[in-house]
């Protein structure tokens, strides 16, 4: 399927929008953008357009696409119960960057969940994607819109790197909000459990529904747990050159449980940062340094990546991919980041900064 012509339309462009409703009335693939990542649009009720989108990325068919809808009474017509935490929860979180597990009725077909007999379904919050799938009338399936194994895209221009030949039509919103993806709770079972971390938290959620689980998959990645989310078992985001987190102490799993009960020693990792490089360059490597805002002066490196400001930690999120896809750009033998954990957002940025490292971490 490689060499469609691709076109690209500004995401406000109404010929634009035109034309991606056709693209997907007649099954074809259209990239959009949403709060999150860019998601890489198929209609989800027809298999073979749904193959279409494993075909472009390179996925595994194993690994199961989130529906998109535009109305919270769209659920009712993929989920077959809907339990009163999943209400509350969508009215919480709806129309925004919460992806909820519910078992699927028979009208999903198995090409759109991987085999399984559950459904993720997501209403996005971003103008554009709702108005895809409003004048489309369609429940649109789609993951995020990279190659497989890429960084996720936040710009269009991350698509087109990616997607250029392979689909129809791409809509371009600028650059996304959030930067990570959403969220992803699953509620078949007893406890609601949390498969993916994302920009809504624990705790906002156990705000709303009392107590969630977090994947035992998440908590300890090293060990052989399989992740009830197919895609989280897969290195994804790997940057070529090969990336190397340095922290003081080991505190990711407590993270993604809300534990910001810690300080970092920056002084340390700077140091050990600079130490680092220093060694490789004088080997003759290229590298590179992700820091924050606040270090960027500290470091003596030629490439140095500004990944926002640690205490903020949403401004990194928003960076986090395009400075993965920059390493790549610069060809980089090895890249040294900072750990951003703090804050309860810090767990999930450092659930795909982990994955991006191949789990490689320092700690002094
Ligand atoms: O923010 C997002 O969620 C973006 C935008 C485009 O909406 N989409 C996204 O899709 O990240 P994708 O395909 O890159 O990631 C979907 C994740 C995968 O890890 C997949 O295994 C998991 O959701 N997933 C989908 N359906 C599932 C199901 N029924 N049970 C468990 N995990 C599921
Ligand atoms: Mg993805």
């Amino acid at each position: 399927m490689d060499n469609i012509k691709t076109k690209i339309y500004k995401g406000d462009d109404h010929i634009g929008m035109e034309e991606a409703v056709k693209v997907l009335r007649s099954d074809g693939l259209v990239a959009f953008p949403t709060e999150t990542v860019y998601g890489l649009g198929a209609n989800a009720l027809n298999e073979n357009a749904a193959a279409k989108i494993y075909a472009a990325k390179g996925r595994p068919s194993d690994n199961p696409l989130i529906v998109h809808i535009a109305d919270t009474k769209d659920v009712y017509e993929l989920a077959k119960d809907v339990p009163d935490r999943a209400v509350m929860l969508m009215e919480a979180f709806w129309p925004g960057p919460l992806t909820i597990i519910l078992n699927k009725k028979d009208i999903v077909p198995n090409g759109t969940t991987g085999g399984l007999s559950t459904v993720a379904i997501r209403m996005p919050s971003h103008p554009v994607a709702l108005q895809l799938i409003q004048k489309s009338g369609l429940y649109i399936a789609a993951p995020s819109a990279n190659t497989s194994g890429r960084p996720s895209p936040t710009e269009a221009k991350h698509v087109a790197e990616d997607m250029t030949g392979k689909i129809d039509v791409i809509l371009d919103g600028g650059a996304v909000g959030i930067g990570i993806e959403s969220t992803i709770v699953d509620l078949t079972g007893a406890v609601p459990a949390i498969l993916r971390p994302g920009f809504i938290t624990k705790s906002m959620l156990e705000n709303i529904i009392g107590p969630v689980e977090i994947d035992p998959a998440l908590i300890n990645p090293d060990q052989d747990i399989r992740p009830k989310a197919p895609g989280m078992k897969y290195t994804h985001y790997a940057p070529k050159g090969e990336l190397t987190i340095v922290e003081t102490q080991k505190i990711f799993c407590d993270n993604i449980s809300n534990d910001t009960s810690y300080t970092t020693d920056t002084t340390l990792i700077v140091d050990k940062i600079n130490e680092l490089v220093q060694e490789k360059e004088m080997q003759g490597y290229k590298v590179a340094v992700i820091a924050s805002e606040e270090n960027v002066n500290k470091y003596k490196c030629s490439h140095l990546l500004v990944a926002g400001h640690s205490g903020k930690n949403e401004t990194v999120a928003a960076k986090l991919y395009s400075i993965l896809r920059q390493c790549d750009e610069l060809e980089v033998d090895f890249i040294y980041s900072e750990a951003f954990n703090q804050g309860e957002l810090g767990g999930a940025i450092m659930n795909r900064l982990l994955k991006a490292a191949g789990q490689r971490v320092i700690t002094i």
